[in-house]
């Protein structure tokens, strides 16, 4: 029996070292070590023999199963070392570049918006996307019935709660975890029941702005965004105010640059009927009821207000012609940014 072991032993190395590929390997190793292999059944045999064979053979035939085991574990290493016959490595090849994303151009325009606001001293505040009645229309001079809730077809959540169709909620959020004076801008994503075109989409961005304080003018407001319009689209962007209704601003004003397209004249891109002015901002002075409403004293404080449009922004800007294209994550098209 020890006789047999050990010419099995030496058979079992000789087809390792042999194996030329893992599937000779694979073979090699059902035959000499698989669980119906010779050396298996006889080891398996064992309790058969007298105490003292028993010991004698199995010590001997674990040992060749041991070392047979590790001559299988060389051949293997052998073999994915890439010994065996085939394309050897060049390791003097560059390596392979992991591809490297970037930030997504709305992503790096809110913060370049940020970036002209906090040189201008304003910080940056932040709400959440789902928000109470309250904070959405109520305090914001809209309460219940109020037509200027349908002018926002807004998601709801349940009766009081829904997804925030504005970023103006976050003025009152702010207002009301804090005395005036107040100079914020906040970024943030909006909701709105809308039917998904071209310039339409249910999901998409705003910046709003406040500023509260002792004496804010008119002339203030338009200062600040005449100095943010400028920096954001060139030097020669010319803006205008129009008149425009907004429940929680009075008076309210419509903020227009001048389309730098036609230079004003109209054309495809601001309008045949928009005489040459792009609608970019919405925008006012804050209404006392708003102030009531966060516990500032109308008489003591006054302030201003604005909301935009990131995507708007961005699409003049950079010449984006459809909405839907900042969000079907096509890379030829994020990939310009
Ligand atoms: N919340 C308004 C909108 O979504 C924009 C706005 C903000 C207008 C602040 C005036 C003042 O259209």
């Amino acid at each position: 029996m020890i006789e047999r072991i050990d010419a099995l032993r030496t058979e079992g190395e000789r087809a390792f070292a042999d194996s030329g590929d893992v599937a000779a390997l694979e073979s090699a190793r059902v035959r000499f070590l698989g669980r119906k292999s010779e050396l298996t059944g006889l080891l398996r045999g064992l309790k058969d023999l007298s105490p003292e064979e028993r010991a004698a053979v199995g010590a001997h035939a674990n040992k060749a199963r041991a070392h047979l085991e590790q001559c299988l574990a060389e051949a293997e290493a052998r073999l994915a070392g890439g010994a065996a016959p085939g394309p050897t490595r060049d390791v003097t090849l560059p390596g392979r570049r992991p591809p490297v994303g970037h930030r997504h151009l709305i992503d790096s325009v809110l913060e370049e918006i940020e970036g002209i606001f906090a040189g201008l001293g304003f910080s940056v505040a932040e709400g959440p996307d789902v928000e109470s009645d309250w904070h959405a229309f109520t305090a914001l001079n809209m309460p219940e019935g109020h037509p200027a809730r349908a002018t926002t077809d807004t998601f709801y959540v349940s009766r009081d709660v829904c997804l925030r169709p504005h970023t103006s909620s976050v003025q009152i959020r702010v207002m009301e975890s804090q005395p005036p004076p107040v100079r914020i801008i906040c970024p943030g994503r909006v909701y709105r029941n809308e039917a998904v075109d071209a310039t339409h989409h249910f999901e998409f961005h705003q910046v709003e702005g406040l500023y509260v304080d002792r004496d804010v003018s008119l002339a203030d407001l338009k200062g600040i965004l005449d100095r943010f319009l400028k920096e954001f689209f060139g030097p020669e962007t010319v803006i205008r105010f129009a008149p425009s209704y907004y429940p929680f601003v009075e008076p309210g004003a419509s903020v227009d640059i001048r389309c730098f397209f036609c230079k004003g004249k109209g054309c495809g891109v601001c309008g045949p009927l928009s005489g040459g002015w792009l609608e970019v901002l919405g925008a006012g002075m804050v209404h006392p009821n708003v102030f009531r409403a966060v516990g500032y004293d109308p008489e003591a404080w006054m302030g201003y207000a604005f909301g935009m449009g990131v995507e708007r922004l961005v699409m003049l800007r950079h010449g984006v012609p459809d909405i839907r294209m900042f969000y079907q994550n096509d890379l030829r098209v994020l990939r310009q940014f």
